[in-house]
């Protein structure tokens, strides 16, 4: 009889569950593919009730649920100390009624028999998330773990793994590069916690000319204790009824003018610049100082939210040879993998392990299955209707073997197009998916080409598969010039590789073949902008004709969109 284990993860970014079954499946759902709303951090009521018809003898062979974090502890852990604004007290009144505390009497409304109910750590949650996607069984690893705030921390450093795990040192929330880094977003007019990758590729178009002053006055890194200090003058993270960008950061910095695109504020460009290049800077010295004083370190693995900055993760891999690691999934939204991951942990319950990799997400469904909305396109040779398609610069949608966890596309629910195409690219990024001028569109470019043109870390190039980092091209490269390049030469790459088991399982057919024959494809979300990624066939034609997308590649098999 199969048994399953469930983590859940909610409260604060994209709610998600993960469900574990004896027989060593595994199936991730982010709750916003189901409900719809967009960063839905809600408790997961629609991904339980999906899982609960998929999985008919759920609730009678669930053993444990599993919460990704300790909820009281976690509300205490911030804005509870004396001397705060009244407006804070209040948020933290209202935080309570919202907050995961209640979780026992959410999952109640879901499940007539409440399971056994576990709390893993929150910054634990990040480490296991990590363990279980990079298959992790080597004590010689190094578990660096930063975020904004989980239980009054904002990092944690454990060695080892599974239960042979060992904590070294813990980060509290005054010295959150997280909180600062979103501090900073919402200072440039964007949304803090959500449009953090936004000021990352505005770092590009600054000069760093703060750095001294940033580092003589606001952020030291101390590099006997490992002690990371930011001076609370310039923010506040304490209390949630002011700003977190305090009054003397704004008489240096100044503030944004609303009337006047950012990309023509040098100052504030060169301030975003500045800190990119101090967190970048801290967190190199730590990871030195680390492997420096652990001799036996032999991998090191990063997660929590501030490692979804992909040029951080880039700096740091192509400045350090051991190998680096991020979790595909590194915040909060894939901590409900950890959660399970940490109740089969606690409970013995050694479930076989041979689907851990970022394609557990849901198989996709089959759109032959819905004739009313997509009709097969009848052609001898798909494969050359492709290579026609990218030819006129046309984009097709990708909606083909399983869900990828995210928080990126990775050709599963794509939107696809001649990455060297200038036009094609344009179009797709700023008229088609209304993003920035400043975010290229990132390309997906085979392993060989990326040895011959790419300047990276072999023993980290696992990051690229889930585009994880960027990498930089070697000098006087021809391909610098293709349209995919950031400002500062940089690249977001999807690397693919052709031995990868991983690639040659998930990624369609006829894409590997055009990778393997030197094609460059640019890849991007399935989603208008703004809205979750497509899930089920409805959403996709919905999207499809909301954004002119004629065509649906999956399973090696064309579709036209009716
Ligand atoms: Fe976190």
């Amino acid at each position: 009889m199969k048994e399953y284990i469930l983590g859940i993860s909610y409260g604060h970014h994209e709610s998600s569950c993960c469900l574990f079954c004896s027989d060593g499946s595994v199936e991730y759902l982010r709750e916003e593919w189901v409900s719809r709303v967009k960063n839905d951090f809600r408790f997961p009521v629609f991904s339980l009730n999906y899982l609960k018809i998929k999985y008919p003898n759920l609730e009678l062979n669930i053993t444990a649920v599993c919460l990704f974090e300790k909820p009281l502890k976690n509300w205490l852990g911030i804005g509870t100390k004396k001397g705060l604004s009244v407006d804070n007290y209040v948020n933290k009144l209202k935080q309570f009624k919202k907050s995961d505390i209640y979780f026992e009497k959410s999952l109640k409304k879901v499940f007539k028999k409440i399971p056994n109910i576990l709390y893993c750590p929150h910054h634990l949650s990040h480490l296991y998330t990590s363990e279980f996607l990079l298959k992790n069984k080597n004590l010689n690893t190094l578990n660096i773990i930063m975020d904004a705030y989980g239980e009054g921390l904002s990092g944690a450093i454990y060695s080892g793994y599974g239960k042979k795990i060992q904590l070294l040192k813990e980060f509290d929330t005054s010295s959150s590069l997280g909180i600062l880094y979103s501090g900073i977003t919402e200072w440039c007019g964007f949304k803090p916690n959500e449009d953090e990758y936004k000021i990352m590729a505005l770092a590009g178009y600054g000069e760093p000319k703060y750095v001294d002053f940033i580092e003589r006055d606001i952020i030291q890194f101390n590099e006997t204790t490992l002690d990371i200090s930011i001076n609370p003058n310039y923010f506040n993270f304490e209390d949630s009824g002011k700003e977190t960008i305090k009054h003397n950061f704004i008489e240096k910095f100044g503030r944004l003018q609303n009337d006047k695109s950012i990309l023509d504020q040098q100052e504030i460009l060169n301030c975003i610049c500045s800190f990119q290049y101090i967190i970048e800077k801290t967190v190199i010295a730590l990871i030195n100082k680390l492997l420096l004083k652990h001799k036996e370190i032999t991998q090191v693995f990063l997660s929590g939210g501030l490692f979804h900055n992909s040029k951080l993760v880039g700096e740091i891999t192509r400045k350090i040879t051991t190998k680096i690691l991020v979790s595909p999934s590194p915040g909060d939204g894939g901590s409900s993998i950890g959660a399970g991951y940490f109740a089969m942990l606690c409970l013995n319950k050694n479930y076989i392990q041979d689907n851990n990799n970022p394609f557990i997400g849901p198989k996709i469904p089959n759109i032959d299955e819905h004739s009313h909305l997509f009709s097969m396109v009848e052609v001898k040779d798909t494969y050359n209707k492709i290579l026609e398609i990218l030819a006129k610069d046309e984009i097709f949608a990708v909606f083909s073997g399983y869900s990828e966890i995210g928080p990126r596309a990775l050709l599963s629910r794509s939107l696809c197009c001649n990455a060297k195409s200038k036009s094609a690219l344009e179009r797709l990024n700023i008229k088609i998916k209304k993003r920035e001028s400043f975010r290229p569109i990132a390309p997906v470019i085979h392993k060989k080409y990326l040895y011959e043109n790419f300047e990276f870390n072999d023993n980290s190039i696992e990051n690229s598969f889930w585009m994880g980092q960027l990498i930089w091209p070697k000098k006087s490269v021809e391909m610098k010039n293709h349209p995919f390049f950031h400002v500062d030469k940089s690249v977001r790459a999807q690397v693919f590789d052709h031995e990868s088991d991983l690639h040659k399982k998930f990624i369609p057919k006829i894409l590997q073949r055009l990778l393997n024959e030197g094609h460059i494809i640019a890849n991007t979300s399935l989603n208008i902008a703004g809205d979750p990624m497509v899930f089920i066939p409805e959403d996709l034609y919905i999207n499809c004709k909301r954004l002119e997308i004629q065509y649906v590649l999956q399973d090696d098999l064309l579709y036209e969109v009716l």
